[in-house]
């Protein structure tokens, strides 16, 4: 493999930039591959949990590409703590409903304007090709945990409704916090970025709240971190 193609300005520090970007998806493609796991674990529907088969596979298959990219630009980055923390806010969440929610409506749709930034500053690379289809692999996901969720909300008492409105509003200020996040090397270069990151962070969030209330839910009481 060409590093040239790996990372198109070999020996810049475009390079780090890119290194600890790669290790930050891994980072979230790990916890995808969990995630995943646990939906078709619990899922009860026939249908549902056929699709969730094909979805611990494309995680997989994330995290594989992850992993021999990060083997060819060498060592793992530092972890992101907003991302544990959101995966474990997803893991230890109580129903099937709510984990749908914090996974497929929100974090696999917010995401996906970040693979489309990453892509644009990789142009000719592997990295742009990679995050392309990842790109279209959660624009999927997204597509499908949206069409299960309203499945799911159309059965759901309040209770369980009220559950997600609560669950979005400890998501939300922990997705900033993550989208916000640079590891230390490049903490000057984030907060140079910072206001217009929190511009482009604040229209998903929004986006988020909308898909929130496409489902029915009463968004009146979210709270968005800025
Ligand atoms: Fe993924
Ligand atoms: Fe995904």
């Amino acid at each position: 493999m060409i590093i040239g193609y790996l990372f198109k300005s070999a020996g810049d520090t475009q390079d780090n930039v890119f290194g600890e970007e790669v290790a930050q998806q891994l980072q979230a493609d790990e916890l995808a591959v969990e995630m995943a796991t646990q939906l078709f674990a619990i899922a009860p529907d026939h249908e549902a949990k056929l699709y969730y088969t094909t979805m611990v596979q494309d995680e997989s298959r994330h995290t594989e590409a992850w992993l021999k990219l990060i083997g060819q630009v060498g060592g793992e980055g530092e972890r992101d703590p907003y991302l544990d923390k959101l995966g474990h806010m997803f893991l230890e969440a109580d129903t099937l409903e709510e984990k749908v929610f914090l996974m497929q409506v929100f974090f696999e749709r917010l995401i996906i304007p970040r693979f489309r930034l990453i892509a644009r500053s990789s142009r000719g690379t592997l990295l742009e090709d990679l995050c392309n289809r990842l790109a279209i692999d959660d624009g999927i996901h997204h597509g499908a945990g949206m069409a299960y969720e309203r499945v799911l909300l159309a059965e759901a008492p309040k209770k369980v409704k009220d559950t997600l409105i609560a669950a979005a509003n400890r998501m939300l200020p922990e997705f900033a916090a993550h989208a916000l996040w640079r590891p230390k090397a490049r903490e000057m270069i984030g907060q140079l970025m910072e206001a217009r990151d929190r511009e482009r962070l604040k229209t998903e969030l929004d986006h988020g709240v909308r898909l929130a209330q496409s489902l029915g839910l009463d968004v009146s009481d979210v709270v968005l971190p800025f």
